[in-house]
């Protein structure tokens, strides 16, 4: 039965070469250090799911958005576990995704031909970073606002275009609903726009390329050169 659903899926849309190349494809010999990118992409889609279910109640203004943060945490079902799982996903993909790239410095994984890998993957660790700096401030509370002061002013200090980009990034002099509206406009559409794109040429990459295998030892009959011999 499943074999005649496949093969009738087959003859419409001639699937079977993107299965090979995405499930049945070599990879060298590899160990645990290998799964951290997967892992980050884990918490990639933990962080896209839970988002999107939090826009349903959130509300991006200084009037609702304590308050409708508050409602998700203690009144909706489940309310508190999406938003934890939001929050800590947050800090989980920062720090999967810079030891998925320690792997790749260590194994010298960014070498040719993975370099165009290496310089998505920088990307990808801005836009998770700049995802954490937006979604801080959609709590409005204190500790939102007074971090966002801060994280913002660093802007000013920029030589020559500093109170321009401090400008940009506040919508105005001050923080206001401006800046709020714009960091969820950033955290909800631009970020998952680029993050997307990215990944996409990420992942391509890993598939059509292969993985790296781990680094060994050349294997020549020169011995290495040292000091005291
Ligand atoms: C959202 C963040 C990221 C996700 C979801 C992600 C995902 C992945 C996955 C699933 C792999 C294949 C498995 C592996 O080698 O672990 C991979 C490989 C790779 N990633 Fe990332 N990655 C991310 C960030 C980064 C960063 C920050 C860098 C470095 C700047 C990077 C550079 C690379 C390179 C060079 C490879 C090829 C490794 C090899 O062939 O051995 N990635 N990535």
């Amino acid at each position: 039965m499943i074999q005649k659903l496949s093969a009738w899926f087959e003859e419409r849309m001639g699937w079977k070469p993107i299965w090979t190349a995405l499930a049945l494809r070599n990879i060298p010999k590899v160990n645990w250090l290998y799964t951290l990118g997967s892992a980050t992409l884990l918490v990639t889609v933990n962080q896209i799911l839970t988002g999107i279910l939090l826009t349903i109640y959130y509300v991006p203004s200084p009037q609702d958005a304590y308050n409708s943060v508050a409602f998700i945490t203690n009144e909706i079902t489940a309310g508190w576990l999406i938003r934890g799982l939001h929050h800590w996903g947050a800090s989980a993909m920062v720090v999967l995704a810079g030891l998925h790239m320690l792997r790749v410095v260590f194994h010298g994984a960014y070498k040719f031909p993975r370099e165009i890998t290496w310089f998505t993957g920088l990307g990808l660790l801005a836009v998770t970073m700049a995802f954490g700096f937006t979604g801080y401030l959609l709590p409005w509370d204190q500790k939102a606002y007074w971090a966002t002061t801060v994280g913002t002013r660093m802007l000013e200090v920029t030589p020559v275009i500093g109170d321009w980009l401090l400008r940009i990034a506040r919508g105005g002099e001050e923080l206001s609903a401006v800046t709020l509206t714009r960091f969820y406009g950033t955290h909800v559409w631009v970020l998952p726009s680029v993050l997307l794109l990215l990944l996409g040429i990420h992942l391509f990459l890993v598939v059509r390329v292969g993985i790296s295998a781990p680094p060994t030892p050349k294997e020549t009959d020169e011995k290495p050169k040292v000091w005291f011999e």
